[in-house]
């Protein structure tokens, strides 16, 4: 038995309460539905700034009355200390989630990226510290690696950040690191490698790469490659990082303090992306028949990702059930629904 098949048996019997900032974005949500069925308490932070309602409204549905009931969601932003300490307040497990993703935006916005990315972290990982909870686990990023050539990536050889969400990403490390070493306080970082599911938003100009390409595919529009398609990334599905912070949050003291990748250390181009959802889609009921449009690479953007994920399934015991392929099978039905009930 895997030991997170073993959490998944012994955390009902013993629930805990978690709390998820950015719960109405697409991996905080895809938490709170996980840890609502396992009978968890989880309090909610979210802001809405690029979350939505209709996150929640989904999770509300997926999960009986009685587990809803163990929900509380408190609208609030990151940046304010007060709702974070009201956040914290009693919690056992920080998942921390919420954070403006997206290198473009970045790019574009330096300045709101840089206070909710960084301030807004400090805020809860200080409020976390003063409530004394027994773990803090939180997204950190890929983009970590920034200019550095190696692949597979392995955790403790960095590069250069390409972009100032990097940077930002690479700052929530160094105050985690100094926190442990400052005042005892240690966490786990998350280094996500491209996860994707059901409720990533399609839309918008800071889309990621699969849910805007399989919308546009929907809608039969085209589909623009940035550079020769030939840029990589090991792209993880959801239940996969779901799985990463339930083992992080009850990791024993001795694997915190740590950053880990989460990925499955497959490597796939965005040519082969592009064939991989045209197949999910047909097998769907939706042919596409147009070609890629190559254009200009995208400032910003590493050229390949993939990831060495020895460190957590060593250290944590981390499996991922899904392999790329498995996990479009199993996200394109939910993509589909949401991008024809979008256009209806
Ligand atoms: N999706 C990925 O592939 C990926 C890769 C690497 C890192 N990450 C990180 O994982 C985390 C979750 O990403 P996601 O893909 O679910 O994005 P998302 O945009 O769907 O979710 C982020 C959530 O945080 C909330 N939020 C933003 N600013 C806030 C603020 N000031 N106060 C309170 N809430 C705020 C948003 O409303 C949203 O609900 C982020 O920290 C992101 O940087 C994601």
């Amino acid at each position: 038995m895997t030991r997170y098949d073993h959490l998944l048996q012994t955390l009902p019997q013993h629930p805990k309460t978690w709390l998820i900032t950015g719960c109405a974005g697409f991996i905080g949500s895809n938490l709170l539905e996980t840890l609502l069925k396992l009978d968890q308490r989880v309090v909610g932070l979210d802001n809405f700034a690029t979350g939505f309602q209709r996150n929640l409204d989904e999770v509300r549905g997926a999960v009986s009355v009685e587990q809803w009931q163990r929900f509380r969601f408190i609208e609030g932003d990151i940046r304010d200390a007060n709702a974070c300490r009201e956040a914290t307040a009693g919690v056992d497990y920080v998942l921390h989630q919420a954070a403006l993703g997206s290198v473009p935006r970045s790019l574009n916005d330096p300045l709101t990226t840089n206070d909710v990315n960084i301030s807004g972290f400090l805020n809860v990982l200080t409020a976390a510290r003063d409530a004394e909870v027994s773990s803090f686990v939180y997204a950190a990023s890929s983009s970590t690696y920034g200019d550095h050539p190696g692949l597979p990536k392995v955790e403790d050889t960095i590069g250069r950040p390409l972009s100032p969400y990097a940077v930002t990403k690479y700052v929530n490390e160094l105050y985690a690191e100094v926190f442990a070493r400052c005042y005892g306080f240690k966490t786990i970082g998350l280094r996500y490698f491209n996860v994707f599911g059901k409720r990533q938003a399609p839309d918008g100009a800071y889309a990621a790469v699969m849910p805007k390409w399989i919308a546009a595919m929907i809608r039969g529009e085209e589909i623009f490659i940035n550079g020769d398609g030939e840029t990589s990334r090991d792209f993880c599905y959801i239940q996969n990082a779901v799985q990463a912070n339930l083992l992080a949050a009850t990791a024993p003291d001795e694997s915190k303090d740590q950053v880990y990748n989460v990925a499955v250390s497959d490597i796939t181009t965005l040519n082969q992306l592009f064939g991989h959802l045209k197949r999910a889609l047909a097998d769907n009921g939706v042919a596409y028949d147009k070609a890629p449009v190559y254009r200009d690479f995208r400032a910003g953007d590493v050229r390949h990702s993939q990831a060495n994920i020895g460190k957590a399934q060593r250290l944590l015991g981390y499996a991922p059930q899904f392999r790329i392929v498995q996990g479009i099978e199993a996200a394109t039905p939910a993509y589909v629904a949401s991008v024809r009930s979008a256009t209806r």
